[in-house]
């Protein structure tokens, strides 16, 4: 029987360098004993593989690219048996290729099923982690302190999350299963188990403020809230505390929100009905469907850009749909299509989509503006942006899709829909990535319009942008699964 000892710490490179010799020796999964645990100092000093010679006629071990990803998932895994197990299934794929495809095998619904615990595991690490600034800078960088406590071995596969996140900022995050900092230039892990200094800070107030803003008692469902937000992560979310009491609350809450007088409606309501009894010529019946209010917007005549667009580009999506996006306004391909985002942007648009895990169709897609604004230049419509008073004749159409539809979440697109949506003008730069709260208590998430990284000319750095727009989407899809809830 031959021994193994790994530290088992989420190295992938531990096994695989371990599997590889004793695949290589011909030694069978049935004779080999895989321990896990001690020190790192402890590892240096236990025996070393004593391996027969590897045979130099044998074919090279290969796997499929699908056995490789699924194993740096299940090695983060805390379950004893991975390592077994991930021998095993290396050993039996020599002889069966297809394995993997089997999902009903039991090794790999085994290894499946480990992997996707992982997956989860980070994805919580991305949502839960709450940084804490660290007083004093280094060299004009903030420097900020995370205390976390994973179910499994994610620190290191999840850091690189952060580093994009947080690039301009110094941080360290500290969990029992080891340690990740970033100073600007490197991502260092340490395998031993952090601890937690225990200090609160003044963004601990934020969190609290933004989520007792977003708590809808009415939608409240205990059972689902639990499993998005397990118990064990409470400790560390400064909000937690705000949610047994809100919890408690909740019932009252609802009665009471139904037995309040209905309130005044906001003031954006009343400039829209000015606007829209100023021009009575083109106020048709009020559409109750998004159908109906798509037909009528067919016919819109409210700002001279339906002169010379081919035609209105009204929204798609399903009509109770929880997410909505806004875009600017069409493009040429959408002004001649019809459709929202299947030009260039919307090429963008649907990678970093499917890079996020958001499926395009079950999301409600639209724009700030809906007819296309250009000026021709050869045979060419050259797109130009759409003035504030533009965006202002369209908010009439793009209210009422909110109405109708009646998202949780809106995510703006860029600064036109910021704009559209809010009324805020400040720079995107400083509205990326902070949820505000609207009418309704609808979440409303701004961030950058797909077109941004089709204007940045060297790859490197639209790599960079594109991940960091992945990264906005994921949180989206979190925050939306959230809200759902
Ligand atoms: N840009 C947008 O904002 N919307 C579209 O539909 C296409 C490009």
């Amino acid at each position: 029987m031959q021994t193994v000892r790994l530290l088992g710490r989420g190295d992938f490179s531990e096994w695989r360098d371990a599997a590889r010799a004793l695949a290589a020796a011909g030694i069978s999964p049935r004779e080999v004993d895989w321990r896990i645990g001690g020190l790192e100092e402890e590892l240096f000093e236990a025996a070393p593989l004593d391996l027969p010679k590897p045979d130099p006629a044998a074919p090279p071990l290969t796997v499929p690219p699908a056995f490789l990803s699924l194993a740096e998932a299940v090695v983060c895994h805390t379950e004893p048996g991975r390592f077994h197990l991930l021998y095993r299934l290396l050993w039996r794929l020599q002889s069966d290729r297809r394995l993997m495809k089997l999902t009903a095998d039991k090794d790999v619904a085994w290894a499946r099923l480990l992997a996707r615990n992982v997956q989860r595991d980070s994805h919580k690490m991305t949502a839960f982690v709450r940084f804490k600034e660290i007083a004093g800078e280094t060299e004009g960088r903030r420097r900020f302190f995370a205390w976390f406590e994973p179910s499994q071995f994610v620190v290191a596969r999840t850091a690189p999350f952060f580093r994009r996140r947080f690039a301009d900022m110094d941080w360290i995050i500290a969990t029992p299963k080891g340690t990740a900092s970033w100073d600007g230039e490197s991502l260092i892990f340490d395998t031993r188990p952090g601890a937690d200094p225990g200090h609160g800070d003044p963004t601990d107030d934020l969190w609290r403020i933004y989520y007792s803003s977003i708590f809808n008692p009415a939608r409240l469902k205990l059972k689902a809230m639990q499993a998005e937000m397990p118990k064990k992560y409470w400790r560390n979310l400064p909000e937690a505390d705000l949610i047994p009491e809100m919890i408690a609350n909740a019932e009252a809450n609802v009665r009471a929100m139904a037995e309040r007088a209905a309130s005044d409606p906001p003031l954006f309501h009343y400039r829209l009905q000015q606007a829209a009894e100023a021009m009575p010529q083109i106020v048709p019946a009020m559409a109750g469907s998004i159908e109906a209010l798509r037909e009528e917007a067919r016919h819109c005549t409210r700002c001279p850009l339906h002169c010379a667009a081919t035609q209105t580009v009204f929204g798609e999506g399903p009509r109770d749909a929880h997410l909505m996006m806004v875009g600017e306004q069409p493009g040429d391909q959408e002004d001649l299509a019809g459709r929202p985002f299947v030009g260039p942007a919307g090429k963008v648009f649907d990678a970093v989509l499917k890079d996020a895990g958001i499926a395009r169709d079950t999301l409600y897609l639209t724009n700030a503006v809906k007819h296309f604004k250009y000026v021709p230049r050869g045979k060419r419509r050259i797109h130009q942006k759409p003035a504030q008073g533009e965006i202002e004749h369209c908010r009439w159409w793009l209210a009422r899709e909110v109405e109708l539809v009646r998202p949780r979440l809106i995510v703006a697109l860029g600064a036109t829909a910021v704009y559209a949506l809010s009324g805020e003008r400040k720079p995107l730069s400083q509205l990326r990535g902070k949820p505000m709260t609207m009418e309704g208590n609808v979440v409303l998430y701004p961030t950058i319009h797909p077109s941004f990284l089709l204007r940045l000319p060297d790859e490197a750095e639209r790599k960079r942008q594109h991940a960091l727009f992945v990264d906005d989407m994921q949180m989206i899809r979190h925050l939306a699964e959230t809200l759902e809830a």
